[in-house]
């Protein structure tokens, strides 16, 4: 057996490999303190077991996504065993490793559903590659996963940072700030168009999951059982008994966050299994036997009332308290004003760069006239104006600067006052201290102006 001392450089075999874990299974330690040495530093975290009945232990306890896999064993054989566990729910990658390389182990491997078959002896740079692959494979299949579920979910617009300098969203970002670190669960409450969800992914990119995914559910969109097989996935049997599998969206978005909107639209049943989960962090696929421990964070979105919810029975008291941890509630538009300028001119730049057409000029006739109208449908409504009228290229009638057809009639000091301060207000891309320098008037006064036409 070649048993070279390991002198490896990580980098080589990329990232994935670092955030993997490994479960060695052999019956022969010096196998099993060799891999230990080429896999330990180069892997998140690698478990050994010396036969059959310690694995499965192993397996029960903690997730692991590959299993390096010694086919010939005292009591039961490598692939034997994988074979059970497939059907009772493993479904993570193993690679065999065997000094005995028949063609009929290799078929039976095949049909097992082992990823890779390494010979022994090996080098170490043989054994690393085998992993490497797998994890790179899993993380592929993982990011096509989720790049079709956002396809379909389409989100792909509400990408956007959280924008604003009202007092009420630099409260929120105070808020999310310090619980950014956190585990905690947080659900975001307000009407619709409000930026729950645009919320959600700010504190998900300010938390130390930012590079894990943020995976979006509706819960409001499928039927009880959709929902429940699209959030823990499935375990079905064929008809030779081998169990096939499909990873839940609960796995899919491990390590990152689970983000599950319109909460008060989840079934009875799907909200009993949710409360399970959140309480024991651990899932079962329907169908299977084995529970996978989770690393999550939760949050929930609701334009609904939860707590009338609860009263009327439509939602889990339980699961309720669970939930409201932290609650940020997003506010109406109309009640902080002062953003419609910045959102305004954001929305005016993206779009216009996105659709390759021009920008319209967000004149003072304009601003104060969007600044006048009282968004029912909140920042979502005014992104779709904005939308609206870059395609068409005007402003419809409502919102269109009509200081230059003449209504006979002055504008009173307070509107020239009001228009003249939006403007640059605007200039300055909504920064107040910035706007009472260029206006030669106090911060103070510039928020007291706009805390008045907020109201
Ligand atoms: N503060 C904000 N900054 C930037 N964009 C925002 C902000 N708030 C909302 N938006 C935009 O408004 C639209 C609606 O936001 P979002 O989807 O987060 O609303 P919501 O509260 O989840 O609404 P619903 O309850 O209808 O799902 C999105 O296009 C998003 O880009
Ligand atoms: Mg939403």
């Amino acid at each position: 057996m070649n048993r070279d001392t390991p002198i490896i450089s990580v980098d080589e075999f990329g990232a994935g490999l670092a955030l993997s874990s490994v479960l060695i299974v052999d019956d022969e330690a010096g196998m099993r303190n060799f891999l230990m040495k080429i896999l330990g530093p180069c892997c998140l975290r690698v478990e050994c077991a010396s036969n059959a009945e310690d694995a499965t232990k192993l397996l029960d306890e903690n997730h692991f996504d590959i299993v390096v896999l010694d086919n010939i064993m005292p009591n039961q054989n490598g692939l034997d065993w994988l074979k059970e566990q497939r059907k009772i729910g493993f479904f993570a990658d193993a690679i065999l490793i065997t000094a005995f390389a028949d063609l009929e182990t290799a078929i039976e491997a095949l049909r097992t559903g082992v990823t890779d078959f390494v010979l022994k002896p090996f080098r170490s740079n043989q054994i690393l590659n085998a992993v490497a692959r797998c994890v790179d494979r899993q993380e592929l299949r993982r990011e096509n996963y989720l790049l079709k579920y956002e396809l379909t979910a389409e989100n792909l617009c509400v990408r956007g940072r959280l924008l604003g300098r009202s007092e009420e969203i630099s409260k929120i970002r105070e808020t999310m700030h310090k619980i950014a670190p956190l585990q905690t669960a947080v659900l975001f409450t307000g009407e619709s168009g409000t930026g729950k969800e645009v919320a959600a992914r700010s504190l998900h990119r300010l938390s130390s999951r930012a590079d894990k995914p943020f995976v979006p559910v509706n819960c409001a969109v499928t039927s009880s059982d959709m929902l429940a097989n699209e959030l823990f996935g499935q375990l079905t049997r064929t008809a030779d008994g081998r169990g096939t599998h499909e990873d839940g969206l609960l796995f899919h978005a491990r390590g990152g966050t689970l983000f599950l909107d319109e909460i008060a639209e989840m079934p009875m049943p799907v909200q009993g299994a949710l409360l399970r989960v959140i309480d024991e962090m651990r899932i079962r696929p329907i169908g299977s036997m084995r529970e996978v421990p989770l690393n999550l964070r939760f949050m929930f979105a609701t334009n609904a009332d939860l707590e009338q919810a609860v009263s009327e029975g439509s939602f889990r008291a339980d699961l309720y308290h669970r939930i409201n941890v932290v609650n940020i509630h997003m506010p109406l538009l109309i009640k902080r004003k002062s953003d419609i300028l910045a959102l305004a001119t954001m929305f005016m730049q993206k779009i216009s760069e996105s659709l390759g057409m021009p920008q319209l000029p967000l004149t003072e006739g304009v601003l104060l006239k969007l600044s006048n109208y009282d968004w029912p449908g909140n920042v979502r409504e005014l992104r779709n104006l904005i939308e609206r009228s870059v395609i068409l290229g005007e402003f419809p009638p409502e919102f269109n600067d009509a200081s230059h057809g003449e209504t006979g009639l002055p504008d009173s000091l307070e509107a020239v006052e009001r228009r003249h301060i939006l403007t640059v207000l605007a200039e300055c891309d909504g920064n107040r201290a910035e706007a009472a320098r260029r206006l030669g008037v106090s911060r103070k006064t510039v928020d007291r102006k706009c805390a008045m036409w907020d109201g």
